[in-house]
């Protein structure tokens, strides 16, 4: 370890562990210790106490306690080395250097943190000159005023190359230093040396601890290539280990939970400013195993909101690829899908915060999407496919390396390929219901739940027999997503047929809720016009259920209803009376002031 026990004594000894714990949590005095109510669990009786005089603190209700290194990395994410230079800088305890070399990095190091912060200071002051004219409009036009510059220290860097270079020069900093903050490119074939950046919005990386080290900048036009440039690597910045916002959004993941991954910087900007403080995004490359790690330090299940086209998807696969290995108890990813052609950015623009709340909560699980991946959209009609598919499972299970985690994930799978190609009681193919992303999203789930779809439809197929025998339960799920999937397109159904809707008897939840939820919204006299409907159910947090049943209008809905009703009732087992229910029909608009328009 890098520190002794000594040292760490000595700054434990000089924290005031009651005043740090205190910035978080409210303390009473108790007898000779401080208490308050613990801020790892939900109480309202104080359990958790603090003493200067043990140097530690400890929850009597949940069990967490530490000392002021451990406080620090459980309350802001820090790593172990961060906490112990945060307190003992804030102690006034120098820290050793390990070597002469060492230390005169530190100080190079420590100048180039100088130079990176005046050139941002510089860009800053440009974006609100007249010079950055052009760029506050562009801002400005995709909804950031001066506040949001403000609050993400966005900057411009003017044109006429070599603004830059001169202010920095009048600061007495050397070209080697410019140079060696990724400022400047080196003079070259008889060309003076140039500003890195120009005529571009920038957006001021930091490191974990907030300082500026490197930037990305983004074209004034639309179609400039390349849209954005970053700083390079330098003794500051390493793009594949940092994330942008990391420094803010750390506390505000561990106080949320849960860390959202965007793929821009504007991406960020839009959720933080719609209150989602715990955004981050990677630096203009894939998300890799370092920043995987430094996720995992704030959230145990990170979501990822990548933009709803081939590329985010792409980049969703790939991140969840990686994972594999690193998957351990407890820890793993989330996959937010974004309508095609969104990015999280827009969607928040066209759609608000509450929308995206929805999008994430409904955030598929890593092994979902890992199922979905290997099944959506295919067929498996013959027996090597299957076989095919197996395989590519138990690969996927390889490159798990922690046991317990990649027995669940066998067990799984087994059961998900089971219910779907080896149960006895196959779903007929009454008719597919799309299983392919829609809306940007994937639907489904790793519970042992048959899955309508393609493989149910290929089981009918090879074991027709079987399916004869037995195919009543299969028939009546897919009857109920065919209702759903009617009464989600053409939610006014639901006014014309209250009655048989009401006493239908129904045996999947999701369905029963959308039908209790368009029958009080038709007793209620609301309109049942899809959009209004649609947004009603996004509203109440129910969203999920319009992806579950989304699907394709039909061309009668209400003959198709009746059709539906019909059938499902049969297979209640509730021989229809045909002309019963049409008479019941026909009395009910018979009946004045039912139906539509009233
Ligand atoms: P996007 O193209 O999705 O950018 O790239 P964006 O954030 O939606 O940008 P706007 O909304 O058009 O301004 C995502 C991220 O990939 C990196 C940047 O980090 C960007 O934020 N990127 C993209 C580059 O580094 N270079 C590029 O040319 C494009
Ligand atoms: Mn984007």
């Amino acid at each position: 370890m890098r520190y002794g026990e000594g040292l760490l004594a000595e700054i434990r000894q000089r924290t005031d562990l009651v005043a740090l714990v205190g910035r978080r949590v409210k303390l009473v005095r108790k007898g000779r210790e401080m208490w308050g109510c613990c801020p790892f669990h939900q109480e309202k009786s104080p359990s958790f106490k603090v003493s200067n005089e043990r140097q530690s603190y400890k929850c009597f209700g949940c069990g967490k306690g530490g000392d002021c290194f451990k406080w620090l990395i459980e309350t802001e994410g820090l790593s172990f080395p961060e906490s112990v230079e945060k307190l003992a800088s804030e102690a006034g305890v120098e820290l050793p250097k390990w070597s002469p070399e060492d230390e005169e990095r530190e100080q190079k190091k420590k100048s180039l943190y100088d130079v990176v912060e005046l050139a941002a200071k510089f860009y800053e002051t440009q974006l609100f000159d007249n010079a950055g004219r052009e760029a506050r409009d562009y801002l400005k036009g995709r909804g950031l005023d001066g506040a949001a510059a403000k609050q993400f220290r966005l900057g411009y860097s003017p044109g006429g190359n070599g603004a830059l270079i001169k202010h920095l020069t009048e600061h007495n900093i050397t070209q080697d230093d410019i140079i060696a903050a990724g400022l400047a490119r080196p003079a070259d074939d008889g060309r003076p040396m140039r500003d890195f950046f120009y005529n571009r919005v920038m957006f001021p990386i930091t490191d974990g601890r907030g300082r500026v080290v490197a930037f990305g900048a983004r074209a004034l036009e639309a179609d400039a290539k390349p849209k954005y440039i970053n700083t390079g690597e330098t003794s500051l910045f390493s793009k594949g280990s940092q994330l942008y916002n990391f420094a803010t959004a750390r506390a505000a993941a561990i106080k949320a939970g849960t860390i959202i991954v965007a793929e821009g910087y504007m991406d960020v900007i839009a959720l933080v400013r719609a209150g989602f403080a715990h955004s981050v995004a990677p630096l203009g490359t894939a998300l890799t195993e370092d920043q995987l790690h430094l996720l995992w330090r704030t959230a145990p299940e990170p979501i990822l909101a990548f933009d709803g086209d081939a590329a985010g998807l792409k980049a969703a696969h790939r991140a969840a690829h990686l994972a594999l290995p690193h998957l351990k108890a407890g820890y793993s990813l989330r996959f937010a899908f974004l309508p095609t052609g969104e990015d999280p950015d827009s969607y928040i623009a066209g759609n608000g915060p509450g929308a995206m709340t929805v999008l994430l909560e409904a955030a598929l699980p890593l092994s979902q999407l890992l199922w979905r991946t290997e099944t959506d959209g295919k067929d498996f009609s013959t027996p090597e496919r299957r076989a095919g598919l197996e395989h590519a499972l138990r690969e996927i299970v390889g490159h798990i390396t922690d046991g317990k985690v990649a027995d669940y994930y066998r067990r799984g799978f087994d059961e998900l390929v089971f219910n779907n190609f080896k149960r006895r009681t196959p779903t007929p193919s009454v008719r597919t219901p799309q299983r392919q992303v829609q809306g940007g999203r994937y639907r489904g789930d790793f519970k042992p739940r048959p899955m309508p779809g393609s493989p149910e439809a290929v089981s009918a197929s090879v074991q027709g027999s079987a399916l004869v025998r037995s195919g009543q339960a299969g028939a009546r799920q897919a009857k109920e997503m065919e209702l759903g999937r009617l009464l989600v397109e053409s939610p006014e159904i639901a006014l014309s047929e209250a009655e048989s809707l009401a006493i239908l008897d129904l045996s999947d939840p999701s369905l029963d809720r959308l039908r209790h939820e368009l029958l009080n919204l038709a007793a209620s006299g609301s309109s049942l016009e899809k959009a209004g409907v649609q947004a009603h159910f996004t509203r109440k947090g129910m969203a999920e259920l319009l992806v579950r049943f989304a699907g394709s209008p039909a061309e009668d809905p209400q003959a198709s209803f009746q059709r539906a009703i019909a059938d499902l009732r049969e297979l209640a087992g509730q021989k229809t009376d045909a002309r019963r229910l049409l008479e019941r029909r026909k009395a009910l608009s018979e009946r004045p002031g039912d139906g539509r328009g009233t």
